[in-house]
């Protein structure tokens, strides 16, 4: 375990899914987060990945798939092209090269606005820390 800030992330992701707090994600509660937390009303996700007929994803089953996905793996450029066709906010693009915000960094910036990294780039602007992290949270566990 090497990317211990990255795990911590993971799990804070998860608890924002685990709506009954059981230690265990039901595909009920990705749905009611897609839709209320995520604001994704197309269905286009009508079963996430990590579930693969697993109802009760734990924190290390999120974390295994997170380490497995192809996001996990972007680099520097993958992730600045998100951000200027996903997030639509281009303008922090040299900022993500200056810091190397690759694949592996998308999680701390998904779990809360507050985190380390947020400050570390400049961001300060609180819509476009929302709007990062959302779109993260989305990419990071939807794909
Ligand atoms: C991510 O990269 C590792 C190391 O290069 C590779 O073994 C793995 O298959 C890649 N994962 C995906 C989903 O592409």
């Amino acid at each position: 375990q090497n990317d211990k800030l990255g795990f911590e992330a993971i799990s804070i992701l998860h608890s924002y899914i685990d709506a009954n707090k059981d230690g265990g994600v039901e595909q009920s509660e990705s749905q009611e987060f897609l839709q209320e937390d995520l604001q994704r009303a197309d269905q286009s996700v009508s079963q996430p990945g990590y579930h693969s007929n697993d109802n009760h994803v734990t924190v290390h089953d999120l974390w295994d798939y997170w380490v497995q996905s192809e996001v996990y793996n972007w680099t520097v450029d993958e992730v600045v092209d998100w951000l200027d066709v996903h997030v639509d906010l281009h303008q922090y693009s040299q900022l993500f090269k200056l810091h190397d915000v690759n694949g592996k960094l998308l999680p701390r910036l998904a779990s809360t606005i507050h985190n380390p990294l947020y400050t570390m780039l400049g961001i300060r602007n609180i819509i476009h820390k929302q709007k990062i992290a959302l779109k993260a949270a989305d990419i990071v566990l939807f794909g």
